[in-house]
């Protein structure tokens, strides 16, 4: 950031934030974020931070933000839209992490909305017993009710449009081969596209979340600004939705215009994943839009 003439600072909450100097532009944003998951692939996140630099250098114009934590999260985000003030615009280059740009054939994508993500955990209660001298019909086993319960929700995410949930977390105790397991503690994590198949979905598979973002829009002059910079490179224009969450649709909730710039992702769109891939190309090509962008803001 110091390279590309960016002053640089870290807020109380861990954001990495590069102010431009020269002023032209002071709320217009980029960035993303540089944590990621366990065995996770090199490019969500790093790619709109490393994109974000390069741009702001290329262009002369425009302040680049690493915020803290996405992946858990948006701890960063959300600690900047609390204590603001908000940027004028912000825009996040990301890779896809699916396969709709391969499949449309087009390099870049431009962001409709982002789902709105529920998280929270699920307790299943049972009674711990001998593996070997507990008859099958006299058992009360938390994990196999922990299964039967997983099924339904996801017979509950398959019957609202657009909507999905995962548990990728268990915990089973007390945690032994030949004890029937007492008690399993689930993660939930489920996503929808509107607020409405958002409070159905938490509604239907009765959890309480303990952490929620809500769908968000991205702004329609900042769309039309990347649209226009696509259409000068001769570029197709393909637009979609993330299912994925992002710190600019944090930002987006907030009140702060913002956008989303995808580059396709290689692999069948696989992401937090190793085998997540874009090519250098379409990199290039990312940079020089979201330079074109800031230029023109
Ligand atoms: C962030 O990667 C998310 O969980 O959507
Ligand atoms: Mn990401
Ligand atoms: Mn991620």
């Amino acid at each position: 950031m110091r390279e590309a003439g960016l002053e640089v600072e870290v807020d109380a909450a861990g954001n990495l934030l590069g102010t431009d100097l020269k002023g032209s532009v002071p709320g217009v944003w980029t960035g993303s974020h540089l944590d990621t998951v366990p065995e996770g692939g090199k490019f969500d996140g790093a790619l709109g931070v490393v994109a974000g630099i390069e741009a702001v250098e290329q262009a002369g114009r425009g302040s680049v933000v690493v915020f803290r934590d996405e992946e858990r999260g948006c701890i960063g985000s959300r600690a900047l839209v609390e204590r603001g003030p908000l940027p004028d615009a912000f825009l996040e280059v990301h890779v896809e992490q699916g396969p709709r740009l391969a499949g449309a054939g087009a390099p870049l994508g431009i962001v409709t909305g982002v789902v709105g993500v529920s998280r929270g955990s699920v307790v299943v209660d049972g009674r711990a017993g001998h593996a070997g001298t507990t008859p099958m019909d006299a058992r009360d086993d938390a994990l196999v009710k922990a299964a039967e319960l997983m099924l339904r929700m996801r017979d509950v995410a398959r019957s609202i449009e657009g909507a999905v949930v995962t548990v990728g977390e268990l915990e089973v105790e007390p945690g032994a081969v030949n004890v029937i397991p007492s008690r399993v503690t689930m993660s939930v994590d489920a996503r929808a596209p509107t607020a409405e198949a958002c409070a159905s979905l938490i509604e239907q598979l009765a959890f309480e979340p303990t952490y929620r973002t809500q769908p968000a829009q991205m702004d329609d002059r900042l769309r039309q600004a990347l649209r226009a910079e696509l259409e000068a490179r001769g570029l197709p224009v393909v637009e979609l939705t993330s299912g994925a969450g992002h710190d600019a649709a944090v930002l987006a909730a907030a009140g702060a215009p913002s956008a989303m710039l995808f580059v396709r992702s290689l692999n069948d769109g696989v992401s937090h994943s190793p085998d997540e891939l874009s090519s250098p190309e379409d990199v290039a090509l990312a940079i020089e839009v979201l330079a074109g962008w800031l230029r023109r803001l």
